[in-house]
C-alpha cells in the first residue's frame, strides 16, 4: 500500500510506538487522526506532522468509554472525508501474579487492548470498505506468541487481538480491506518505565523507531505480520509451537527473578 496522502487513524499516538509511527508516517504527507486520552502530547505530535507537510487532527478520547470508538471513527471520517488505514496501537499493561492483580486492572487491560480495538475497527469498517483499498493494523505483542508468566491478562488480550485480526483478514479477503498484525518485543517506551526486566530475564529492548520502521515496511509490502524480538525470540516462538513444555522449563528457571523484576510493572 502507498501511504501517501492517506487518511490514517492512529490510536495511542502521543507516546512510544504510536508517536514514532506518526512521525515516520509524516514523510508521506498523510491525513492523520491522532487519538489518545491526553491532548497535549497529541498536539505536539500533530505540530511535528504538520511541519513535515502532513495534516493532523487530534481527538482526545478514552477509547474504553462507552460510545468512544464510534465517535472517534465518525470524527476521523468527517474531518478527512474517509478512512484508509486504522492503526489500533493504544495499549496498556499490568503485570503480576493473577491473584495479585485487581479485578479493575484485569478489566482495564481487556477493555483497551482488545474490546476497544474491536469496536473501533467495527465502527471504522464502513469507511474503510468505501475506499476499496484499506488496511487495519493491530498492534499485538510477542507475548501473544509465547505466553509469559505474570502477564496472563495482557497475554490473553494480545492473543485475542491477534486472533481477531487473522479472522477479520479472512472475513474481508477480496473485499478491499487487508489486516496486518504487529508483534513488538520489548520496546523502550513509557509503557516499560516501571518494569525492571532486562536482558537477563529475556527482555532485549529495541527502540520504538525500529518497530515503527518495520511496521511501515510491512504496510508498504502487504505483509500479514511483523514479529520483532530478533533471532532469540524467533527461536522461542518455534520451540513454543513444537515443544511448549521445553519453554515451560526454560521460563521456570527465570521465574523467581522475573516475578520480582515485573512486580511494579504497570502503565494503567
Ligand atoms: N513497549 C513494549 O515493550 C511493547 C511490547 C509489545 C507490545 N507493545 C504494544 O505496543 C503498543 C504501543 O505501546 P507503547 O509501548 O508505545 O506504550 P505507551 O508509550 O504507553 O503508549 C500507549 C498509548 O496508548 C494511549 N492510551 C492508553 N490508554 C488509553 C485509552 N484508554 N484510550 C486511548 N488511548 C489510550 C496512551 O496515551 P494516553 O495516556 O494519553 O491515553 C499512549 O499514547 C501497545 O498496544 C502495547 O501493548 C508494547
Amino acid at each position: 500500500m502507498d501511504l501517501h496522502g492517506r487518511s490514517i487513524v492512529l490510536t495511542g499516538a502521543g507516546s512510544g510506538i504510536g508517536r514514532a509511527l506518526a512521525l515516520q508516517l509524516a514523510d508521506q504527507q498523510p491525513r492523520l487522526t491522532l487519538v489518545g486520552r491526553h491532548r497535549e502530547p497529541l498536539d505536539e505530535v500533530a505540530e511535528a506532522v504538520r511541519a513535515q507537510g502532513g495534516q493532523a487532527h487530534v481527538v482526545a478520547a478514552d477509547l474504553t468509554a462507552a460510545g468512544a470508538p464510534a465517535t472517534v471513527a465518525e470524527e476521523a471520517r468527517r474531518q478527512f472525508g474517509g478512512i484508509d488505514v486504522l492503526i489500533n496501537n493504544a495499549g496498556n499493561v499490568r503485570a503480576g501474579r493473577l491473584e495479585d492483580v485487581e479485578e479493575s486492572e484485569v478489566i482495564s487491560q481487556i477493555a483497551l487492548n482488545l474490546t476497544a480495538a474491536i469496536l473501533l475497527t467495527r465502527a471504522a469498517l464502513p469507511a474503510l470498505r468505501a475506499g476499496g483499498d484499506a488496511l487495519v493494523v493491530n498492534v499485538s505483542s510477542g507475548i501473544a506468541l509465547v505466553g509469559m508468566p505474570f502477564y496472563t491478562t495482557y497475554a490473553a488480550a494480545k492473543a485475542g487481538i491477534a486472533a481477531f485480526g487473522e479472522a477479520l483478514r479472512r472475513e474481508l479477503y477480496g473485499e478491499g480491506v487487508h489486516v496486518l498484525t504487529v508483534y513488538p518485543g520489548a520496546t523502550s517506551t513509557p509503557m516499560m518505565d516501571t518494569s525492571k526486566a532486562g536482558p537477563e530475564h529475556g527482555f532485549d529492548y529495541e527502540s520504538p523507531d525500529n518497530v515503527a520502521t518495520a511496521a511501515l515496511a510491512a504496510i508498504t509490502d502487504g505483509s500479514l505480520a511483523v514479529i520483532r524480538g530478533g533471532d532469540a525470540r524467533r527461536q522461542m516462538i518455534a520451540t513454543n509451537r513444537e515443544d511448549p513444555a521445553a519453554v515451560d522449563r526454560l521460563l521456570a528457571e527465570r521465574k523467581d527473578a522475573l516475578e520480582k523484576a515485573v512486580a511494579e510493572h504497570s502503565s494503567l
